[in-house]
């Protein structure tokens, strides 16, 4: 098995290239699916929930090539009305998206429940109520989901009993080419929903959203389109998390400050220094960082995929912190990890209580992605030699974890199983 070996307690400097956002890349590959002509994708991350999406469109009939320098062209002109790569579908949560892509193609979708990342509950009601109010039939039995519209479907307004950004894009990909203008109430306003939403208009659909509404008016086609993914704003801040456990002064180039400005004044608030022009932004961080409490929150505020990254970060902090999660609120893995470490972490139901710690070097098992990047900040921040099993996880959302790591004088190594 694949093992991370971190010596820790070196400062990072120097400069990294952030990589475009696997969470926007993953419905915008599947929404290619409505467009039956080649497709040119731009900053497409090399990361294995991208790879997988993309075998399974192949494994559908979909002709795809994704290069080394991040360009993703494909064509699902040929794609079938079957869906196919079950195994892999129960693997990634993205792949729901099949659901609203294949009703919008094929007027029906039938496949396992989606898997992914292991933080508790990822209930899918929202989205099949979206469906059902266009006026698709849906069930789920035996741990498959089938979505038939038998008649044809019929534009109308929408409103999610909750914030999320799953049933969202999934609504939004069911209703581009419905008659009549559908209107979405209570979106998710995460920038990958923009992203999807700027894709498809690209191609010539016809979506607004203002605030936390959605107005698609139907077309009765999409087009070929070349396009390029919004900046990855997790990676980002999971190496601002990094940065702030070593120490050090290092440039990320192809942000978007816009994206994480709310979380990068937090870190001001901690004693960060950041300065942010363009599509760049320089972060420094000595050893004197104070502590911060937060709650998670929907976009605009703080992300639940930086909480597990955050709580490592509050570890080397003068006063630690509280961290309430609201979205996913047994997503606490990871504590039991750092414990190992000699995190003093104290838990009850939602709300995690993080005291400064000198934390020891250990071996920790990634429990999911995020997980796994928090493991990977408390070790950099760690004097001594840690390691972290189930890599997997990592590589699913961070591409060249180990260069860009080591480019920035950070001691990672990958050790490759047997
Ligand atoms: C997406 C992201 C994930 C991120 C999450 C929240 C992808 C592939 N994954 O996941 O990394 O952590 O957004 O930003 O983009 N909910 C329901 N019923 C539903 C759908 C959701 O109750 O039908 C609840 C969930 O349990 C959760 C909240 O709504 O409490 C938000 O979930 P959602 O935004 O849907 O997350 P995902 O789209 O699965």
């Amino acid at each position: 098995m694949e093992q991370l070996v971190i010596n820790g307690g070196h400062s990072l400097y120097g400069e990294i290239a952030i990589g475009g956002m696997k969470n926007s890349a993953l419905p915008v590959i599947f929404a290619t699916l409505l467009i039956k002509d080649e497709c040119v994708i731009y900053n497409v991350p090399l990361v294995s929930d991208i790879i997988n999406s993309i075998e399974i469109l192949k494994q559908m009939g979909a002709k795809a090539e994704l290069t080394e320098n991040h360009t993703l062209i494909i064509n699902t002109r040929d794609v079938q009305d079957e869906i196919k790569g079950y195994e892999l579908i129960s693997k990634m949560r993205a792949s729901s998206y099949l659901m609203g892509t294949m009703l919008s193609r094929a007027k029906k979708a039938y496949l396992p429940m989606p898997g992914g990342c292991n933080f508790g509950a990822r209930p899918i009601e929202q989205h099949l109520k979206g469906f059902s109010m266009l006026g698709a039939n849906c069930s789920c039995e035996n741990g498959f989901i089938s979505i038939n519209a038998s008649k044809l479907l019929k534009s109308t307004k929408i409103t999610l009993d909750k914030i999320s950004v799953g049933a969202t894009i999934n609504i939004v990909l069911a209703s581009v080419f419905v008659e009549g203008v559908t209107v979405i109430e209570n979106v998710a306003i995460e920038p990958h929903v923009d992203d999807l939403i700027c894709f498809l208009n690209t191609a010539g659909a016809k979506i607004l959203r203002v605030g936390r509404k959605i107005y698609c008016e139907g077309v009765k086609k999409l087009h070929s389109v070349r396009y390029r993914i919004f900046p990855d704003m997790i990676e980002a801040l999971t190496y601002m998390t990094f940065v702030g456990a070593c120490s050090g002064d290092i440039n990320l180039t192809g942000v978007n400050y816009e994206h994480i400005k709310y979380v990068c004044d937090i870190f001001r608030k901690m004693g960060f220094e950041i300065d942010a022009y363009y599509d760049e932004a320089r972060v420094k961080a000595g050893k004197n960082l104070v502590g911060a409490s937060i709650e998670t929150a929907p976009y605009p505020l703080f992300p639940t995929d930086l909480h597990p990254q955050f709580s490592s970060l509050l570890c080397f902090t003068k006063d630690g912190g509280e961290i309430k999660e609201s979205i996913f609120p047994t997503r606490f893995a990871y504590a039991y990890e750092l414990e190992k470490m000699g995190a003093k972490i104290k838990r009850e139901d939602n709300v995690v209580k993080i005291n400064p710690s000198n934390l020891s070097p250990a071996s920790l098992d990634a429990t999911d992605l995020r997980a796994g990047a928090a493991l990977v900040c408390a070790s950099l921040g760690t004097n001594g030699t840690s390691r972290i099993n189930n890599v997997n996880y990592i590589v699913r959302g961070y591409e060249n974890l180990v260069g860009k790591v080591s480019s920035l004088g950070g001691k990672i190594k990958l050790l490759k199983g047997e």
